[in-house]
């Protein structure tokens, strides 16, 4: 690679609306709503703003110079780093943006806290059982993540959980093998084939612990034949179809109509089937899976309750149970508000685990049933705070204010309402006002239609319809009660902030299923954010947008952000590392974003893996295109034009230099 991506921009002409030059000549317009400048703010004000400390804590706070500080091994131990000091870093060992960053502290940290919380509820409650986490897999595939998590899950017993065939492969090959002295189990879910079935089990010769987890009646009879031939007794569990209703985005992973899991009569099928077959005693664990990110606590209980009854029952009749899976659920916290919004939940950590081990001890106690062996499949609550997406804003786009000049004689009648509107803003008239402003424009943009106003009258129309909003949003901006028409006002004069990323690759669930991470500049952050904006990102598709950001009370439209200068501004999107990589998609080409994982050492940190993100020639592979090929094809067509005197050899040479240094290059921006 002859520099850090190559220098040129893939894309061309569109640069021309977003590349550096832009920025300056934005920096000319004024701010869409100009905040009243507060004379000194203070990272006191940005942790308000941003909510940092509730989203945040104990791995995310500002510090003194302004900038965001990451301490991956918590706030209380370990030293901290200064997020933008690292980016600048990165960048310096070619490492642009965008960029994720893996803090293999933090993963360490959060298994740690989930362990320690259910070991805390199983001392408090007398729980004569253990608690063994398993990773699902599904939440993050990514080699250096899973290696990592296996490593240091080694105190705790940690296993894995696969979801499907590919995931196995991982799980058998990642996860070490139990010795003497370890047990760590491999939960079998997902649809399975006999070869599915035949792979799980064969891996208890090589010293794993499978349980292979029937979703379907028909894995059953798989599992009875291959283990038959094998020789090798499985241990089997069943997923069972709570009634318990989840909530939110993915309630509907419970319920009779779930795609997942066994009803209770295919569940008792499975019993008498085992019975039958002489093989009750396969029947060890019980497991159920309400959905992820379940805001609400009492929702868990529920299902824990639930789950609690048949496991008992099915104890009762026979078979050996020992081992009770609640799948994942456990929330992550991504505006902060503790609250039973989608974005949050209305628990902590260790409410979880009091809930979970309280109930199944009770419903153990009362029917005389051994407690079982606790497992969570918790993904999100583990994988999430890990990873923190860096990328840098491209330009801006603002409405266009411009002061406007009072009437001339015998202007339109149209424009002369305007302007008097204009001129009669008060606090007391906003409303009526607005209405007004509104009327005039779709006014104007009619008679323009039917030929009745030039284009420079509605030019002025249209400059006196921002100048109006802008004067009504100057007057509300600190108003606790904002009428309900006006509510939008904000988002109608907010800036466009153009980010160098693609929200299809780095955040496909904002864009999927409107799921809200907390953003935030890395770096300003003594300085007031006077600018409103939303982000547009790098793909050519309306939907490639965030437009809805965290916010205590629900969600805001904006995003409070600082007016850009000539130098790169930086943004950080946090909370990012549960599914949201491997869910990313290639629309417009934009590839894997760069990512590098850090580990801290006792003084400072080592940068464990650089990962470079996609080449064009990479994405363009991926799509059947070879570069020899393409570059081949270029080739021959600029020798037709040079032979037909379209192109000078010079201006030959130069589109082919580019093209070819292109497809060695990044997939995003690289400033210039
Ligand atoms: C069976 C199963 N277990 C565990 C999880 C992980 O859930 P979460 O990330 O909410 O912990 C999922 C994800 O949806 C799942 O389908």
């Amino acid at each position: 690679m002859n520099d850090e991506y190559g220098k040129r921009y893939p894309l061309g002409q569109k640069m021309v609306s977003i590349n550096k030059k832009s920025v300056s000549e934005t920096k000319l317009q004024p701010i869409a709503i100009q905040q009243q400048t507060k004379k000194s703010w203070t990272i006191e004000d940005s942790e308000q703003l941003y909510g940092i400390e509730e989203w945040g804590e104990p791995y995310f706070s500002i510090n003194a110079a302004g900038n965001i500080t990451v301490s991956p091994q918590g706030a209380s131990r370990g030293i901290s780093l200064d997020l933008y000091e690292l980016v600048e870093s990165l960048k310096k060992r070619n490492i642009g943006l965008p960029l994720l960053i893996r803090f293999s502290d933090i993963l360490a940290d959060r298994m740690e806290r989930l362990y320690a919380c259910m070991n805390r509820a199983i001392a408090r409650y007398n729980y004569n059982g253990r608690y063994q986490g398993v990773f699902p897999v599904k939440c993050n595939q990514n080699r250096h993540l899973l290696e990592d998590l296996v490593s240091y899950g080694k105190p705790y017993q940690f296993g894995l959980e696969a979801g499907s065939k590919p995931e196995l492969m991982i799980a058998l090959a990642i996860l070490e093998p139990n010795t003497d002295s370890s047990e760590t189990l491999l939960i079998c879910n997902g649809y399975k084939d006999r070869e599915y079935i035949e792979t799980a089990l064969l891996a208890t010769r090589l010293g794993h612990k499978p349980i292979i987890v029937i979703e379907q009646i028909s894995e059953l009879h798989t599992i009875l034949q291959v283990s038959k031939e094998l020789d090798i007794e499985p241990i089997i569990g069943v997923r069972a179809k709570l009634n318990s209703k989840g909530m939110g985005r993915w309630g509907n992973s419970t319920g009779e109509r779930a795609k997942f899991g066994l009803t209770i009569p295919q569940i008792l099928q499975v019993v008498r089937e085992l019975e039958t077959s002489q093989m009750l005693d396969s029947l060890q664990l019980l497991h159920f899976h309400i959905g992820s990110q379940i805001s609400s606590i009492a929702v868990i209980k529920d299902a824990i309750r639930e789950a609690s009854q048949i496991y008992v029952q099915l104890a009762q009749m026979g078979a050996k149970m020992g081992y009770l899976d609640v799948g994942g659920g456990l929330a992550v916290d991504y505006d902060g508000s503790k609250s039973n919004f989608p974005a949050s939940k209305n628990y902590n950590m260790q409410n979880y685990a009091n809930d979970i081990v309280a109930q199944i001890k009770d419903a153990c106690g009362r029917s005389k049933v051994t407690v079982p062996t606790l497992i969570s499949e918790s993904g999100r609550a583990i994988a999430s705070h890990q990873s923190v997406l860096i990328f840098d804003v491209l330009g801006a786009n603002h409405v266009s204010l411009t002061t406007p000049q009072p009437l001339e004689t015998e202007e339109h009648l149209v424009l002369s309402n305007f302007w008097e509107t204009y001129q009669s803003i008060k606090e007391g008239n906003i409303q009526e006002t607005y209405n007004d402003a509104i009327q005039f424009k779709e006014e104007a943009q009619s008679l323009f239609n039917l030929g009745y106003l030039t284009l420079i009258e509605r030019s002025r129309a249209e400059e006196l319809y921002w100048a109006c909003l802008h004067k009504i949003a100057q007057i509300i901006r600190n108003k606790a009660d904002i009428p309900d028409e006006l509510q939008d006002l904000g988002k109608i004069m907010a800036s466009t902030y153009y980010i160098n990323l693609s929200v299809f690759q780095s955040v496909p669930d904002s864009w999927a299923i409107n799921q809200l991470f907390p953003i935030m500049p890395i770096h300003h952050l003594n300085e007031q954010p006077t600018a409103r904006a939303i982000l547009a990102d790098l793909t050519c598709d309306s939907d490639g947008k965030i437009d809805r950001f965290i916010n205590r009370k629900d969600s805001k439209d904006i995003l409070e952000l600082h007016p850009l200068t000539d130098q790169p501004y930086y943004l950080g999107m946090f909370l990012v590392g549960a599914y949201q990589e491997i869910m990313g998609n290639l629309h417009n080409l934009f590839g894997d974003t760069n990512v590098v994982q850090i580990q801290m050492t006792p003084k400072s940190y080592q940068i464990k893996y650089v990962v470079k993100g996609d080449t064009i020639k990479d994405v363009l592979g991926y799509v059947q295109y070879k570069a020899g090929d393409l570059l081949e094809i270029m080739r021959c067509r600029t020798e037709t034009a040079l032979e037909e005197n379209r192109i000078t050899l010079e201006e030959s040479q130069k589109l082919l230099q580019n093209y070819e240094s292109s497809l060695d290059s990044y997939t995003y921006l690289v400033a210039n």
